[in-house]
Formats: C-alpha cells, sequence, structure tokens
C-alpha cells in the first residue's frame, strides 16, 4: 500500500505533479478536438498554486478578450453573442496566467436556477472558471442543436459535465465541486467587463 505521505513527500512536489497535470490537461483537451486553436494555451506555465487550487488575478473593472481564433485579444462585445453562444475569455492585460481563463455563456436569464449567484449575470451573460476541478483540463461548449435541449459544459479529459443554468453545478464524471462563477456585466460602451473575483476555488482540487 502507498503511504500518502511518501507520494508527496513536501509541498513543493505536490505543486510540482500538479503543474505537470496541469500542462497534460491542456494537452488532452486540445486532442479532444480544438487542437489548433488551444496550442497557444500551451505556451505559458500552468498557475501558482495554493491551498486546493490555482490562483488567480482577475479582478472588478477587468476587460474580457478573446482567448483563442482569429479574435485572440479583441474585446468581447455583447451584440457579438446570441443565446446559447460560449467563447474562452481572458482579462485584458492578464493573459499570462491561466488560472484567469473563463467560460463565458449567454443563456436565457429564464433558465437560471439556484445555486447560480444571480447578481453576478447580466443580460444572460454568465461566466465561470474554464479549469476543471477534476485535473485542471480546459473545459469546452457542447452547444445543443435543438432549442430548448439543454447545452453543458464539458471537460472532454475525463467526461465531467457541468450545469451553466444551475452555478455550474457538476451533474455528471469525476469533477469533486462546480467550476467557480465569477460577475460580469455588460459596459456603457456595450463590452464586457468583469464585476468580481472568483466566487470558489478554482483548478483541480487535488
Ligand atoms: S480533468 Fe476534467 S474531467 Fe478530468
Amino acid at each position: 500500500m502507498v503511504d500518502a505521505s511518501s507520494a508527496y513527500p513536501d509541498q513543493e512536489e505536490k505543486v510540482k505533479i500538479t503543474r505537470r497535470r496541469f500542462t497534460l490537461g491542456v494537452l488532452l483537451a486540445a486532442g479532444a478536438g480544438a487542437l489548433g486553436s488551444l496550442l497557444s494555451l500551451v505556451k505559458v506555465l500552468a498557475p501558482e498554486m495554493k491551498g486546493g487550487g490555482y490562483v488567480a488575478t482577475v479582478g472588478p473593472g477587468d476587460q474580457l478578450v478573446y482567448a483563442q481564433g482569429s479574435r485572440q485579444g479583441s474585446h468581447l462585445r455583447a451584440s457579438e453573442f446570441q443565446v446559447g453562444d460560449a467563447v474562452l475569455a481572458y482579462p485584458q492585460g492578464k493573459t499570462g496566467n491561466q488560472a484567469n481563463i473563463v467560460q463565458l455563456i449567454r443563456l436565457k436569464e429564464t433558465e437560471f436556477r439556484p445555486p447560480i449567484r444571480q447578481e453576478l449575470t447580466d443580460q444572460g451573460f454568465v461566466a465561470y472558471s474554464a479549469v476543471c476541478t477534476h485535473l485542471g483540463c480546459i473545459v469546452s461548449w457542447v452547444k445543443s442543436p435543438q432549442d430548448p435541449a439543454p447545452s453543458y459544459t464539458e471537460c472532454f479529459c475525463h467526461n465531467s459535465l457541468f450545469d451553466p443554468a444551475r452555478g455550474a453545478k457538476v451533474i455528471g464524471g469525476p469533477a469533486p465541486i462546480p467550476l467557480a462563477q465569477i460577475g460580469v456585466k455588460v459596459s456603457k460602451d456595450g463590452i464586457l467587463v468583469f464585476t468580481s473575483g472568483f466566487s470558489g476555488p478554482i483548478g483541480p482540487q487535488v
């Protein structure tokens, strides 16, 4: 039988192991279907860790920018999103810390159910950490082709499923806790802006 203390001789080693898992997780997510667009995410190091998760540096007033694709680095404008759309985004100027990456989704406000924190949403926009709470892969959006069938957030590494209308509650797979919600609003200029930090722990809960 393996003694847990010998498996993780000290905290520094534990952090190294988790960082390796993070990088592997990003690679697996890329292999799941978005290789080209996610390769840029691999270029930076895994985030700092503290306690049971990653240390994010996003905060109120930070503006959301596209994390990938031809519009990478451009502001997210509310007018660009229909109900059912979702993208990966970063706070502008803080893209070097992968703990900051979020999935921004536009839903029907009437679909919101507890434990979502509705005060952290605006005009149907809701955002969650995009780092899976199992082993740290980047989650994907699975859009239902038929309304009103629900759409979900899924982590393809080990098939964890999260319900964005219910606070990213875990509805399948090994993820131990929901994805942390973060406040967003539409500014007077029509761009998406963060209004808070994350509501809970982010990253793998090792
Ligand atoms: S890392 Fe997401 S389900 Fe395992």
